[in-house]
């Protein structure tokens, strides 16, 4: 469990005692002060990040049949609300340095059945999200950002979930900011806000991109004919509480992101002169808010050590743990079973030539996903969240130390390294 002591350091509390006290909407201030935070037209508070891109997805139209891109290294969320809504997910390598999808690779999947981009922000770094949107506009594809890891994170200045047509962010635990559980959608298309908004809010034909459920009924409202449902959709509201808790993270989000960004560069500066420990590759003018802190492990290759043994040794000597990479989606335990798939979803009975949804993807497409493959496997994540950063400062300096005993007593000599 997550130790939140250092968490709730503003108005949380305060918050949450007047949600059981105020009329006001706490959903409705928190939509506003993030718009206003994110400087964009709409905000709309959901229950998760999850339940944020199935809403996403559903304002742009995504349907039986289309096509959505999504990096082949990510989380499996996208793909999870992609196959909800009987479309097919189709797998974007990655850049191997800055382990986000990769523009090059993206255009080389696209077909006539196209319909949306999901742009994953991977470990708080921003995708090429100029590049991306070119080549969407070009083909007339949707794009959706999803920033649940790069809350606030910037590109010349601009804010990542203003480039493409829709924005996702998650406010579960482990985020910039938390609510325990929470999401939310923005854009500043009024078309998509209203549907992603209805959608969410179980299709009450009152909502609108900008008003929620708690707003002034017309007087015919009270009448035994009054339709209250214009449209098709699902209960993914956000609650007050939860409203309450984030609106009040959000007021110190500030602080959150410039911690991590702090406590990245301590460990960044303790791993610098180190030849097998590569950091996420940051482009000029683009700021990683630093989810997590992302290396590509070459122990291996210069020092013989595996992974596994270095995670061993880092542990003992280090007295905290990291975590690895997530596995390459397709190869996720629940995608390589197409026959539950195919069971709940009929567009995977099309498709006959299929065993598991990696070949399925792969094999009638030529180009696989080498990148994510092979970065993956190499991957450590350093805890960013939740640091104090005196206790951080000693950690870096035990890492800087570590690493040159390591260095010292495993030492091949070995340097005909070849990186990925
Ligand atoms: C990149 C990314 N997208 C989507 C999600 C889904 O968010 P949630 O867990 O709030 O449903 C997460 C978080 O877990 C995430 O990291």
């Amino acid at each position: 469990m997550t130790n939140l002591n250092n968490k709730f350091i503003g108005n949380e509390k305060k918050y949450l005692i007047e949600t059981l006290k105020s009329k006001t909407s706490f959903v409705k201030k928190l939509e506003t002060k993030f718009s206003k935070k994110s400087k964009i037209s709409y905000s709309i508070a959901v229950n998760s990040g999850t339940s944020a891109l199935h809403s996403a997805l559903k304002a742009l139209d995504v349907g039986y049949g289309d096509e959505v891109l999504i990096p082949a290294h990510t989380v499996i969320m996208p793909t999870l609300v992609t196959l909800e809504l009987n479309a097919m997910p189709v797998y974007v390598d990655i850049d191997p340095n800055t382990f986000n999808i990769c523009p090059r690779n993206l255009e080389k999947k696209i077909t006539k059945k196209t319909k949306a981009i999901i742009a994953v922000h991977m470990h708080g770094l921003p995708a090429d999200m100029p590049a991306i949107m070119q080549i969407a506009k070009k083909n007339n594809i949707r794009v959706i950002e999803d920033a649940a890891q790069c809350l606030f994170g910037k590109i010349n200045d601009k804010y990542v979930g203003s480039f493409g047509d829709i924005a996702c962010y998650s406010f579960e635990t482990k985020k910039h900011i938390c609510g325990f559980e929470g999401g939310m959608i923005t854009t500043n298309n009024e078309k998509f806000a209203k549907k992603a908004r209805k959608f969410a809010g179980l299709g009450y034909q009152t909502l609108t991109g900008k008003s929620s459920l708690k707003q002034k009924l017309p007087n015919y409202f009270r009448s035994p004919e009054y339709k209250r449902h214009s449209s098709l959709g699902l209960n993914y509201r956000m609650n007050e509480p939860t409203a309450a808790v984030v609106l009040a993270q959000l007021e110190n989000s500030s602080k959150f992101v410039n911690r991590r960004i702090k406590v990245a560069g301590l460990f960044l500066k303790a791993i610098k002169n180190c030849h097998w420990l590569i950091p996420q590759f940051v482009p000029v003018n683009y700021k990683n808010v630093y989810w997590t802190i992302t290396l590509k492990y070459y122990g291996d290759k210069y020092l013989g050590l595996s992974w596994k043994r270095f995670l061993n040794l880092y542990s003992k000597e280090i007295s905290e743990s990291f975590y690895a990479g997530l596995a390459v989606v397709p190869e996720e335990t629940v995608l390589k079973n197409i026959k539950e798939i195919k069971k709940v979803l009929p567009i995977y009975n099309k498709c006959n030539y299929c065993k598991t949804l990696k070949s399925c993807i792969d094999t009638n497409k030529p180009y696989v996903c080498t990148n994510a493959y092979l970065v993956q496997p190499r991957l450590i994540q350093l805890k960013a969240n939740q640091r104090n950063i005196k206790e951080v400062k000693q950690k870096a300096l035990k890492l800087e130390k570590f690493i040159k005993r390591v260095e010292s007593k495993f030492n091949n000599k070995n340097y005909n390294v070849k990186f990925i």
